[in-house]
């Protein structure tokens, strides 16, 4: 089968088509991969940053996300062959990703069922950053008249981290770069958007003078952000800013479970969410885009035939 890999140590990511397909195990279904996306965790992975925190299997099949059809069961299983399914890959080891034709899904890995009315390729890119922005969203307890800063809102997390706060009826506050980005958040539902390439604190100071209840963190420095909540605000961050740091902080680990996978998917099935996809690459373009990949607005996804 065809699929992106790491062949070894310092490897640079290459498309191969001579894997073996993979065989499920009694609790897993085998997915035919239709969809996935290019998470910020996958360009870690793929650089060979996370040697040290995860063992890498090679060749390592690089991956989170998966939407396709169930190939095969291999024992019992809710799923049926043919069932439209997405998810997230939650190992502790790097080895048998989605960037593939096909890959086991089962244990702790995040599935669910994709809704009629819910393409593949929208499905493909919603289980990471989607469950990553619930989790951040849960974690704060956004309300009717709170204020959210989020930083780093342009990105695939940060897209959905808007939307599900301004669905929790808070005022919005996102950071972007003046331009295209400005506007993509606003069109997202920020209300108010600054520009975190200058000087962030006093823009965010002159529209929350007493600070700002909530912040979500996905990028750029903690500390500075911390020092702009109001008394008895919190912060959840997705990059290890934690108690640590800040005693109103906390660390957020995605986990994308069924709860999560099936809200989200109910959500862009109500139109209530949808995922603003910046670029779509087939799979043998991946490993290109990773070597190109820099901030992006929204998501990146990938396709497979
Ligand atoms: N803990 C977990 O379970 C978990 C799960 C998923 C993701 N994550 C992490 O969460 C972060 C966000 O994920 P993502 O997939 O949304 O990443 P992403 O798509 O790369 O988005 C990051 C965004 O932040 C913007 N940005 C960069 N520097 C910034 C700064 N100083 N202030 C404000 N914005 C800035 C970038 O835009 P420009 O540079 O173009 O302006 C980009 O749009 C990543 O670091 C990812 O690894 C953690």
């Amino acid at each position: 089968m065809q699929a992106v890999t790491l062949d070894r140590d310092g490897a640079a990511p290459a498309a191969r088509d001579d894997l073996a397909r993979p065989s499920p195990g009694p609790d897993e279904v085998l997915v035919r991969v239709r969809a996935s996306s290019i998470n910020g965790f996958d360009v870690k992975a793929a650089a060979g940053a996370m040697r040290g925190a995860m063992d890498y299997r090679y060749p390592v099949v690089l991956g989170k996300d998966f939407a396709g059809e169930v190939e095969a069961i291999g024992g019992t299983s809710e799923f049926r062959v043919g069932d439209p399914v997405f998810g997230v890959l939650m190992r502790s080891y790097l080895g048998d990703g989605t960037w593939a034709e096909y890959v086991t899904v089962g244990g702790a890995d995040g599935i669910a069922r994709v809704p009629d009315g819910v393409e593949l390729a929208t499905a493909g890119v919603l289980g990471l950053a989607g469950a990553t922005a619930l989790d951040t969203l849960d974690a704060l307890d956004v309300r009717p008249g709170d204020t959210v800063l989020v930083a780093g809102a342009t990105g695939g997390v940060g897209a959905l981290a808007v939307q599900y706060a301004r669905l929790a009826g808070a005022r919005v506050v996102a950071t972007a770069r003046p331009g295209p980005a400005t506007d993509f958040v606003r069109d997202l539902g920020a209300a108010e958007v600054v520009d975190y390439t200058g000087d962030l604190t006093g823009q965010v100071r002159a529209l929350a003078p007493d600070g700002v209840s909530r912040i979500v963190h996905l990028a750029g420095d903690g500390a500075p952000l911390a020092g702009l909540l109001a008394a008895g605000g919190r912060l959840a961050s997705t990059i290890g800013f934690g108690p640590d740091q800040h005693p109103a902080a906390v660390s957020i680990l995605a986990k994308p479970d069924r709860t999560d996978l099936d809200r989200l998917a109910d959500d862009v099935q109500a139109g209530r969410v949808r995922v603003p996809v910046e670029h779509r690459y087939e799979l043998d373009e991946v490993p290109r885009a990773l070597t190109e990949f820099r901030g992006t607005l929204g998501k990146l996804a990938v396709s497979l035939p």
